[in-house]
């Protein structure tokens, strides 16, 4: 396999479509040409500084010179460093590589904690690879197909031709199949991939210009091809580093065992694949693309995490990293040091750092009535208002995620438009980080705490999981009654933490 690398993809990874939703507004970073941020543009709303900043790596990036850079985004929650990151990606265009990744991800899949930070540099470097391939373009004269009665097999024949010659081609089922999906027909000029059959329609011909003249405006009209049927033709196509590593170690056979999943790659395969990139690269066969990879939350990370992004940022097929980060002077994983964000000094030191700042009103009132045209929620303008207060107050991402509650509230009542008492009931229903808090000091004692101490009815318990000795006598206490309104127990769905070691709803103890 040393010598054959291949790098055809077949399919392409959807990883981190789950942090998009949220986010689905923005477009871009909404900048002028000369960088300069656009108080509302592409989804984006203030936050201008950091807007800049981020255009500026965004240049960084597509300059392609630089690589092995870290950039923080930090900021308070709620802020827009996720956003704004969004907006980059959005900008980079399909050829330069973006891998986004939550922190925490990092211990859930299936694999080592460096296993997953490896592939995540790799999805983020491009290999531009240009590349001969044969293939037939010409002018379809005729196709026929014969359909067998009984179903069978199908055979037929292609009759294709150029301004110098026709050539006549036995069709096998893969090929009708293919023709039938492009629906060519006599008079399209056709391009076949002739490595892996692919048909690419490229127009109608010319010369056939009349036959069509009922054809839409659409319609494009291209020459009849001259000379040989059959060319070479250099294609040029982007791939990532990690999808180079998928493909060679399928082709070991060993994935199989793997049930399909990528599972850990050699270090083997990576070492030979990096060789032979370099090698195309000296060739002038390929094109490193360094793209970018997001980490968010990055305080999720732990300090061997840490030291693996610090090793691989020197590595010679590097990305622009970025991190996100809503911590302030905190400890980092897996240590007992305090440093700001949570992150150790030497890779603070090497990052540039973009601040996210808080928003005034009228950001937060646009950036609100963004969201509810996103979300096709109709607000009337009292209702954006207390929006925008609640938003001022508590934060930004609990506002917004009141919107879609709200309507839900507004369509029980068969309103299509959702009115100010909508908003006021879904604040009841649903507690923001800070109310939460302060329902759970007044009832603290209901709660399990660090030590697993809980006060059932007016009993001290010790919480062990192995033993649910306290069936007998403890008296249910009605929790789980979530839909009263009076009482409200469901956490808000903010994803920022309210306290530490605030027990989890899986910690109750179950009573009954
Ligand atoms: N400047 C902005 N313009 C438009 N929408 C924004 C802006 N800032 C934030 N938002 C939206 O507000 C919500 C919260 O922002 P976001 O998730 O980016 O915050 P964050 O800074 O990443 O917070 P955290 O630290 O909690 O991760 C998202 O839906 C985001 O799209
Ligand atoms: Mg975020």
């Amino acid at each position: 396999m040393a010598t054959s690398i291949s790098t055809k993809v077949t399919t392409r990874d959807v990883s981190g479509l789950s942090l998009i939703a949220a986010h689905s507004h923005i477009t871009g970073l909404g900048l002028e040409d000369n960088l300069q941020p656009k108080e509302n543009a592409q989804g984006l709303v203030g936050q201008l500084q950091a807007r800049k900043a981020a255009g500026i790596v965004l240049k960084m990036v597509q300059a392609g010179k630089i690589a092995g850079r870290a950039v923080l985004i930090a900021g308070p929650p709620s802020t827009g460093k996720t956003a704004i990151a969004m907006g980059l990606s959005q900008s980079l265009g399909s050829e330069v590589p973006f891998t986004a990744l939550a922190a925490s991800e990092v211990y859930s899949l299936e694999v080592s904690k460096t296993e997953a930070l490896t592939q995540a540099f790799r999805k983020s470097i491009g290999i531009r690879i240009k590349e001969e391939t044969e293939i037939i373009e010409g002018e379809v004269v005729e196709i026929q197909i014969d359909r067998s009665i009984t179903g069978g097999h199908k055979q037929g024949k292609l009759t294709i031709k150029t301004t110098d010659m026709e050539t006549i081609y036995e069709l096998g089922n893969k090929m009708i199949e293919g023709l039938t999906k492009e629906k060519v027909l006599a008079g399209d000029v056709i391009s076949i991939d002739k490595a892996s059959g692919k048909i690419t329609k490229l127009g109608k011909s010319f010369t056939r210009a009349r036959d069509y003249d009922a054809m839409g405006p659409e319609t494009k009209f291209v020459q009849c091809p001259e000379g040989e049927l059959q060319k070479r033709k250099e294609v040029v196509h982007t791939v990532s580093l990690h999808e180079i590593d998928v493909i060679n170690s399928r082709q070991q056979g060993f994935l199989a065992l793997f049930s399909g999943d990528t599972g850990e790659i050699s270090s083997e395969v990576r070492d030979q694949i990096n060789t032979k990139v370099a090698e195309w690269k000296e060739e002038g066969k390929a094109e490193i693309v360094p793209g970018v990879l997001f980490i968010d939350e990055v305080h999720m990370l732990d300090i061997e995490c840490f030291s693996f992004i610090n090793r691989a940022l020197e590595d010679d097929f590097s990305p622009i990293v970025m991190m996100a980060t809503n911590r302030g002077i905190s400890k980092t994983r897996g240590t007992d040091y305090k440093s700001p964000h949570g992150m150790p000094l030497d890779l603070l030191d090497r990052s540039i750092i973009i601040h996210t700042t808080t928003y005034t009103g009228d950001e937060i009132r646009t950036i609100l009535s963004i969201r509810a045209t996103e979300e096709e929620v109709e607000l009337s303008a009292d209702a954006l208002a207390l929006l925008t207060k609640i938003g001022q107050e508590t934060s930004l991402r609990y506002a917004s995620n009141l919107i879609s509650v709200a309507q839900q509230i507004a369509l029980k009542k068969r309103n299509s438009q959702v009115e100010l008492q909508d908003i006021k009931r879904a604040y009841m229903l649903f507690l923001d980080s800070d109310r939460s808090v302060q329902y759970l000091e007044k009832n603290s004692s209901q709660y399990i705490d660090d030590s697993g101490r809980v006060t059932i009815g007016d009993k001290d318990f010790k919480h062990e999981a192995s033993k649910p000795e306290t069936e007998s006598e403890a008296k249910p206490e009605a929790k789980p009654d979530t839909e009263s309104e009076t009482k409200p127990e469901t956490k808000p769905d903010t994803e920022q933490e309210t306290a530490n070691g605030q027990p989890k709803d899986e910690d109750k103890m179950e009573t009954d």
